[in-house]
C-alpha cells in the first residue's frame, strides 16, 4: 500500500480493532494495512484525495436498510511530504462531502477513530463531522485463567425467543448507544434497528446468543458473541467477542451473570483472548469488567455526519 505518512504503522496499528493486544503491534499493523490495500484492489473501499486522502467503504446493507445511503470512513493518510495534515485531511474531507451533497439528497458517513490518531479525530472535526460516541474496549487475553465464584443457569436462545429478545433489546435503552446518540437516527428508527440486531444474531449473525433460564418464562435479557478469525497457523486459539447486550427491567443484576457465563461458554471452547466494547458513559458496564479483571484495551470514537435525517 503507498501510503506515504512517516507513522503509517503505529496509525494503522491503532486502527486494528484489536490494537489492545500491544504486544502484537508489528503483526496487526500489517495485517490492517494488508487488508486495507486488498479491499481498495478489490473496489471494496474507495481511496479519495491527493496530499491527504480517505479510505472509504460504502456499507450496502446499512444503505439498503435505512434507505439511505451510508458510508465510513476506514482510514486517512497523507504523503510525507504533507507538513499540516490536519489541514490537509479536512479540505479532502469537505471536498468528499461537497461530492456527496451533489450526489444525494441525504447520506450518512461516520467513522470510528482511535483516541490516538489525533490528526483524522482533528481532520473530521475541522470539516464539521460531529461526535457521536466514545467506546471503551475491555478484554481478557488470560480468558483460560478465567474463573468466577459462583455458576448461573443460562441456555442458549433459540427462534422461539426472538419475539422477547427483539423487546429487550429496543425497550433497554441506551441513549448513549451510536445510533440513539444521533439525532441522525429517530427513537424508533434506533430502537427497530437493535430488534433486528438481535434477531439476526439468534438467526446466525452471531455465534452464540446466551439467555437466563432459571425457570422464568421469558429470558428477558441476552449476550450475543462471536468467533473472530485469527492468525492461522501461527496462533491457534481464537479470538472471542461479546456483541451485543441488554439486560431488561425484571432482570436487574443479570449483566454480571451472562457476563461471567459467556466468558466461560468461550473458555470453554479454547478462546484464549475475549473483549468487548462499552460506551464511555457505561458505569454498570465498566462496573462489571472491572469485578470480573477485564481490562481496559482501547478507546475510540465515533464521528459522523449527514444531510437531512434518516426519516426524510
Ligand atoms: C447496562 C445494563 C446491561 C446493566 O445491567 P444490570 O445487570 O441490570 O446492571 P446493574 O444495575 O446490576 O449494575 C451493575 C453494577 O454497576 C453498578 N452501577 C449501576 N449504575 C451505576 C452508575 N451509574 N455508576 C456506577 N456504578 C453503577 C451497580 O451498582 C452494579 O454494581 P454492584 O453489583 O457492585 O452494586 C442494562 O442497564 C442495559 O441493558 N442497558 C441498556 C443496553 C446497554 O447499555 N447495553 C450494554 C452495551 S455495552
Amino acid at each position: 500500500m503507498d501510503g506515504l505518512s512517516r507513522n503509517l504503522k503505529e496509525r494503522a496499528f491503532f486502527h486494528s480493532s484489536l490494537s489492545f493486544l500491544y504486544r502484537r503491534r508489528e503483526f496487526l499493523a500489517n495485517r490492517f494495512l494488508q487488508r486495507l490495500t486488498l479491499d481498495v484492489e478489490e473496489g471494496a473501499v474507495t481511496r479519495i484525495g491527493d496530499q491527504a486522502f480517505l479510505f472509504v467503504r460504502t456499507l450496502e446493507w446499512d444503505t439498503n436498510y435505512f434507505r439511505c445511503p451510508t458510508y465510513r470512513i476506514e482510514f486517512a493518510d497523507w504523503t510525507s511530504h504533507c507538513d499540516a495534515p490536519v489541514n490537509a485531511l479536512a479540505h479532502t474531507l469537505t471536498s468528499f462531502l461537497s461530492e456527496l451533497k451533489e450526489r444525494h439528497r441525504r447520506y450518512y458517513v461516520f467513522a470510528e477513530v482511535p483516541s490516538e490518531d489525533l490528526a483524522m479525530i482533528q481532520g473530521l472535526g475541522a470539516a464539521g463531522f460531529r461526535l457521536i460516541e466514545t467506546r471503551l474496549g475491555y478484554f481478557r487475553d488470560d480468558l483460560q485463567d478465567f474463573t468466577w465464584p459462583q455458576r448461573f443457569a443460562v441456555r442458549e436462545a433459540t427462534e422461539a425467543d426472538i419475539s422477547n429478545l427483539r423487546e429487550v433489546a429496543s425497550n433497554a435503552r441506551n441513549r448513549y448507544d451510536r445510533f440513539h446518540a444521533d439525532g441522525f437516527f429517530s427513537v424508533q428508527i434506533a430502537d427497530e434497528f437493535l430488534a433486528v440486531f438481535a434477531e439476526n444474531s439468534v438467526k446466525g449473525f452471531a455465534d452464540v446468543v446466551l439467555v437466563p433460564n432459571d425457570g422464568e418464562t421469558k429470558p428477558d435479557a441476552f449476550f450475543t458473541g462471536r468467533f473472530i478469525p485469527w492468525e492461522a497457523g501461527h496462533d491457534s486459539g481464537a479470538v472471542g467477542q461479546i456483541v451485543l447486550v441488554a439486560v431488561g427491567e425484571t432482570r436487574r443484576g443479570w449483566h454480571l451473570k451472562l457476563m461471567s457465563e459467556m466468558a466461560l461458554w468461550f473458555k470453554g471452547r479454547g478462546v484464549r483472548v475475549l473483549y468487548m466494547v462499552t460506551q464511555a458513559t457505561n458505569r454498570p458496564v465498566i462496573r462489571n469488567c472491572e469485578k470480573l479483571s477485564f481490562r481496559l484495551g482501547r478507546v475510540t470514537h465515533i464521528l459522523a455526519s449527514s444531510r437531512s435525517d434518516c426519516a426524510n
